[in-house]
């Protein structure tokens, strides 16, 4: 009785012949030769995750591969892990991971077993993820040595440009030698907030043909900041408005590009409110930026900061942690007012999955030190200027130095930042 046609390979042959025996089949076919193993993980190779940047092989989401014959031909199974489980590019992988196995002449079907990934999993493609954006990014003036911290938030007034200026200030007390790139190209505040006015120069530089920009310098005990601004280079903000989208918008890819930092131990950028274009050009030319995202403590101020951290994991950026500020308010008799509520900073730390580096107060002395040109965190004795001081020697003592890395390559050091601190 003959109940189907087998399609097996010759060598199986024989097993199948002994079932025939038994009455299950009548005949035997010959398959086509097996598809080999890692030819097939070759041509998944060609599949890439258009978000992650890479193939699905290498980022470790395409797992077991395995045949089974059937249909005058082979199935083959494959188990595609996402990072999430409703990944919208679930369906474009799969049509791309069929598109490129079905013309094999041996495989007749392909059926894909969708799994996620647990959270190590997701942190090592992360990483992975991170690591080609820095690979694939174009040089800047930035020298290897700095660590790029950029101070970002979801939106302005919350206090980057204050807790720039102060960490700035900060890290170079303790003899650091500090870029600050003000990327807030249209709301510049950095120039008077460390009471450095002056226009910036050019010169050229050996083995450049277009003259550099020299950052302004000011000597902060054994350190020193040296500060670019769109606000030195025009003569007022009403200025600043008016090249509003023409040079201006390529203001900070001249600030990476072009300026002649010279040693750097940090670079701190202090970002536009907002998650736009300054921040994707940033995530693209320097993609080892680490973020400080700044919040107040209102619920909704937090909302708005998680925006800068969704952002930061779209561009692979690495969030270094949080900091509340405006946290409370303590009056000359000693008591203590939450004016913008509780809980912002925690709550957002946790959400990311980062830590709570501090909590500035609302102090007059922070905003005077703006004013005045005199950041708090330099002489001030209040709680602001101690937390301020606080989180700088936490960024330096969680930055390897040059003689940490001895032995290694910038790039191996730069890889031990990412294991140190890789629970973004
Ligand atoms: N901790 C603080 N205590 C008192 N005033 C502050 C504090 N942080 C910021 N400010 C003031 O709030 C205003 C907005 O701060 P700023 O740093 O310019 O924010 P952003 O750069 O996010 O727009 C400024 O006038 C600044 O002096
Ligand atoms: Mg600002």
């Amino acid at each position: 009785m003959r109940v189907s046609s087998w399609y097996v390979e010759p060598r199986i042959c024989g097993v199948l012949r002994h079932e025939i025996v038994q009455g299950s089949y009548t005949e035997c076919v010959s398959l086509p030769p097996a598809p080999d193993v890692n030819d097939i993980r070759a041509m998944l190779r060609a599949v890439m995750d258009p978000e992650l940047g890479d193939n699905i092989v290498d980022l470790g989401m395409a797992g077991d591969v395995v045949l089974e014959p059937g249909d005058g031909g082979y199935i083959v199974r494959i188990g595609v892990k996402l990072t999430i489980k409703g990944c919208p590019l679930r369906a474009q992988i799969k049509k791309d991971i069929e598109s490129r196995l079905i013309h094999h002449p041996s495989i007749v079907k392909v059926s894909i077993d969708w799994g996620e990934m647990t959270a190590d999993e997701r942190t090592a493609v992360m990483t992975r993820a991170r690591w080609n954006a820095r690979e694939q990014a174009p040089d800047t003036a930035v020298p290897l040595s700095a660590r790029v911290l950029a101070i970002a938030s979801g939106k302005g007034g919350v206090g980057k440009s204050s807790v720039t200026v102060n960490l700035a200030a900060a890290l170079a007390a303790e003899g650091k030698t500090v870029g600050v790139l003000d990327a807030d190209i249209w709301g510049f505040s950095i120039p008077r907030m460390l009471g450095m006015p002056d226009r910036l120069q050019a010169r050229t530089v050996d083995g450049r043909e277009k003259p550099m920009i020299i950052p302004n310098e000011r000597r902060v005990g054994a350190g020193t900041l040296k500060v670019v601004s769109t606000g030195m280079l025009v003569e007022d903000e009403g200025t600043a408005l008016m090249w509003r989208g023409l040079m201006l918008t390529k203001a900070v890819e001249q600030f990476l590009n072009d300026v002649d930092w010279g040693h750097l131990d940090f670079l701190l950028i202090d970002m536009p409110p907002g998650t736009g274009d300054v921040q994707m050009g940033l995530a693209r030319m320097l993609p080892r930026t680490d973020l400080l995202i700044v919040t107040t403590p209102a619920v909704s101020a937090q909302k708005v900061a998680i925006r800068a951290a969704d952002m930061a994991r779209r561009s692979f950026l690495r969030v270094a942690g949080v900091i509340e500020n405006m946290s409370s308010f303590t009056c000359d008799h000693g008591e203590e007012y939450a004016l913008f509520g509780n809980g912002g900073g925690i709550t957002l730390a946790t959400d990311i999955g980062v830590d709570l580096l501090g909590q500035v107060p609302i102090e007059p002395a922070v905003s005077d030190g703006g004013d005045k040109g005199e950041p708090v965190a330099l002489a001030g004795t209040g709680n602001a200027a101690t937390v301020f001081r606080a989180i700088a020697q936490r960024i330096i003592d969680e930055t390897p130095t040059n003689d940490d890395m001895a032995g290694c390559s910038a790039r191996d050091a730069d890889e031990s930042v990412v294991t140190v601190r890789s629970r973004s």
